[in-house]
């Protein structure tokens, strides 16, 4: 069904794998959009409780496609930027987690898509970096915004302004990543990852997630009352009751997303 990408589910988790291994599965229009079909795919489906983003081949994704870029004029320009930023701010608004799998490259385009998840395991192998001024250009998928609020302004604009190509250790030094693992090891330690949280309370995992999210670039009196009436709302769930009685009765908790 999809072109540019492969989506599958099993064992309640969506398989999102970028597709283009020949091309280092850079982002052209046709990729974004079937990201973004497939994450309506996900957000629809009551059996997807968490995401897996990962490449196909040696690259996470190498960036936004230099070759479609390069013909394009600056309206046609920024259509793409709008439709990658469209792509990574539904990452970001869906209430399920995501986890990108980074096996490689994760450059320009594919730096700030691995932001746009919620959480970042990588390979020994992976890269990171925001080449785009060796381009011309500067990141236009969030890059900009969301490595600052990552890493830190002063590391950002080093990231940015060098375009200099980082390992996963030193990745995981500043913050951008969240844990290293051997290469073998990637997608069995982020299906553990998402089994740890798909062991939660789903409805509390989403409502953290977007409180989490909502809530990071507001103020602490505007962001405080966003994650009371967020609090209150898991009040309201089944999955409240279930959770404290199960800790009460000394059993393990069965949520029902309810
Ligand atoms: C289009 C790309 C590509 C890209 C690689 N390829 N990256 N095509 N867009 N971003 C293609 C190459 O042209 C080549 O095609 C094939 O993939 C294999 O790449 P090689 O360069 O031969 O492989 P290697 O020597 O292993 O180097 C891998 C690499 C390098 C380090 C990832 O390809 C590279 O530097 N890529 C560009 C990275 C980059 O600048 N990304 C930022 C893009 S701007 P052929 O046909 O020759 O086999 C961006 C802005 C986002 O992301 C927001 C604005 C829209």
């Amino acid at each position: 069904m999809y072109e540019t990408i492969k989506y599958e589910v099993s064992g309640n988790i969506g398989y999102l794998t970028i597709n283009r291994p020949k091309a280092m599965n850079a982002l052209n229009g046709e990729v974004l959009d079937e990201i973004y079909a497939a994450c309506t795919e996900i957000a629809n489906d009551e059996n997807v409780k968490a995401v897996i983003l990962t490449g196909e081949g040696k690259a996470f994704v190498a960036g936004a496609d230099i070759a479609q870029m390069n013909q394009l004029d600056a309206i046609e320009g920024r259509a793409l930027i709008a439709k990658g930023h469209k792509v990574m701010n539904y990452i970001e608004s869906i209430e399920k987690p995501f986890i990108a799998a980074v096996n490689g490259f994760a450059l320009g385009g594919g730096c700030e898509l691995a932001m746009a998840c919620d959480i970042r395991i990588a390979s020994e192998k992976a890269k990171f970096g925001q080449p785009e001024v060796n381009l011309g250009i500067i990141p236009g998928f969030g890059g900009t915004q969301r490595l600052p609020r990552l890493v830190g302004k002063g590391m950002a604009k080093y990231l940015i302004m060098t375009a200099e190509m980082i390992g996963a250790e030193e990745a995981h030094r500043i913050g951008l990543v969240e844990k290293v693992v051997a290469p073998e090891e990637l997608i069995p330690a982020c299906e553990k990852l998402a089994q740890t949280i798909m062991s939660k309370a789903p409805i509390a995992i989403g409502v953290a997630k977007t409180t989490i999210n909502n809530g990071y670039d507001l103020d602490i009196r505007a962001a405080s009352a966003l994650e009371i009436e967020a609090f209150a709302s898991t009040f309201a769930s089944q999955d409240k009751t279930a959770g404290m009685t199960a800790f009460l009765e000394k059993k393990e908790a069965e949520f029902k997303n309810k």
